[in-house]
């Protein structure tokens, strides 16, 4: 992806979402009516939940823009991933305008959609009744992917097999808590760590994320090469998290980011390194989380096993931000310029075994000192 060259035609859709209706024709008239409905079907599939219905249904989603008008055929079947197919005899269409299409994939969360797509439903392959139930939870199926609900990110964990909710990890709810204001904007997140390490392919959380945030662009790095997993909104990239090098090249291609994860190695040194390298490259009210605290007590993540962690380890760095979030009421501070963490973290957010760091302007001046002079002046005894 070379987002900073130029927006990919899926980042330009995802403006349009919330642009106005001449806004979305005029993108449409400029890329065609083709290359937009190759973009929308590709996200339709992936938006779809799995499908119930045993019998296959072929779905025609004809999408107008003016006179003209473009056809995605989609083959609904249990068992069977939902992709635009090459088919002739289809048993349901759905029309839509390509304005009413684009607003329900890429505009304001959960709208309720009606009133903005019609329908034709075919006798074509039907040969007794039954067939109707299967039709149905199969047109179901298709709408569901044409629209952008708040799905629960738990339940998208266990859709995409992400261990971040009921099983190792119970992290969704805070998850949920924190990036629920982003939910709308077409936010640009940074996840270390894909999974699977050199064994599988992983990527469970990035699809997970790339589900959640519907507008969003989603990018994942591992020192292992994931390019397998590149697709429309989420890109990979081959990162070593200990090498500042890397994370910088990755920041400058595809940040500023509004979110940062660490759930790379876990090992202490190496979420320090990529907390330093990375945190100029988390945008003003940013949110950089690191997962899996609890490895600064484990030795073989660089940790300490006892009562207090060390400061060279994550739960360390936890403290140390304290510290550093009230620069200005320690002496040892005073007169010098503030570190860009004494400057920029606003809000530190401790749960078991994760934390979520806010990003802003700490500049509150608190209790400023030459009130604390006149209080502790004679006169005032
Ligand atoms: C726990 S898994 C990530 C799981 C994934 N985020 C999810 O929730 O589905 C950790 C991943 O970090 C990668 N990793 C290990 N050391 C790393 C390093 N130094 N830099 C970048 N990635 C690393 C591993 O290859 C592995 O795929």
């Amino acid at each position: 992806m070379s987002s900073k060259e130029k927006p990919q035609l899926v980042e330009r859709l995802i403006g349009a979402g919330t642009a106005s209706d001449a806004a979305v024709a005029d993108l449409v008239d400029e890329v065609g009516l083709d290359a937009v409905v190759d973009v929308l079907t590709e996200e339709i599939a992936f938006r779809c939940p799995p499908a119930e219905n045993t019998t296959a249904v072929a779905i025609a989603l004809d999408v107008t823009h003016g006179a003209r008008r473009r056809r995605a055929v989609f083959r609904v079947c249990r068992d069977e991933p939902i992709r635009p197919v090459d088919a002739d005899g289809v048993q349901m269409v759905l029309e839509f305008d390509v304005t009413s299409l684009v607003r329900r994939i890429f505009g304001p969360l959960g709208r309720r959609r009606t009133g903005d797509f019609g329908n034709t439903f075919l006798p074509a392959g039907i040969e007794d009744l039954g067939y109707l139930r299967d039709a149905s939870m199969a047109t179901d199926t298709l709408l569901a992917g044409c629209r952008n609900d708040a799905v629960d990110l738990g339940a998208l964990a266990v859709r995409h097999g992400s261990d971040k909710w009921a099983s190792l990890h119970w992290y969704t709810p805070h998850y949920e808590r924190h990036f629920e204001r982003f939910r709308d904007r077409d936010v640009r997140v940074l996840e270390i760590g894909i999974g699977g390490e050199d064994r599988e392919l992983g990527g469970a959380s990035l699809l997970m994320w790339k589900r959640y945030f519907h507008r969003g662009v989603i990018v994942g790095v591992d020192i292992f090469d994931k390019s397998a997993l590149n697709q429309s909104r989420l890109t990979t990239a081959v990162v070593d998290q200990r090498v500042p090098r890397d994370l910088v090249e990755v920041g400058e291609q595809y940040g500023p980011f509004d979110i940062v994860i660490d759930d790379g190695s876990h090992v202490a040194e190496d979420i320090r390194t990529a907390f330093q390298t990375l945190l100029p490259y988390l945008r003003h009210d940013g949110v950089y989380v690191i997962e899996d605290l609890q490895t600064s007590y484990l030795p073989e993540f660089g940790g300490r096993a006892g009562d207090v962690a060390q400061p060279n380890t994550a739960v360390g760095l936890v403290k140390q931000l304290v510290d550093d979030m009230h620069f200005r009421e320690r002496e040892t501070a005073a007169g010098r310029r503030p570190s860009l963490t004494e400057a920029s973290i606003t809000g530190l957010h401790v749960y078991h075994n994760i934390v979520f760091l806010e990003k802003g302007t700490n500049g509150e001046e608190g209790f400023p000192g030459w009130l604390r002079e006149i209080l502790a002046s004679p006169e005032q005894s």
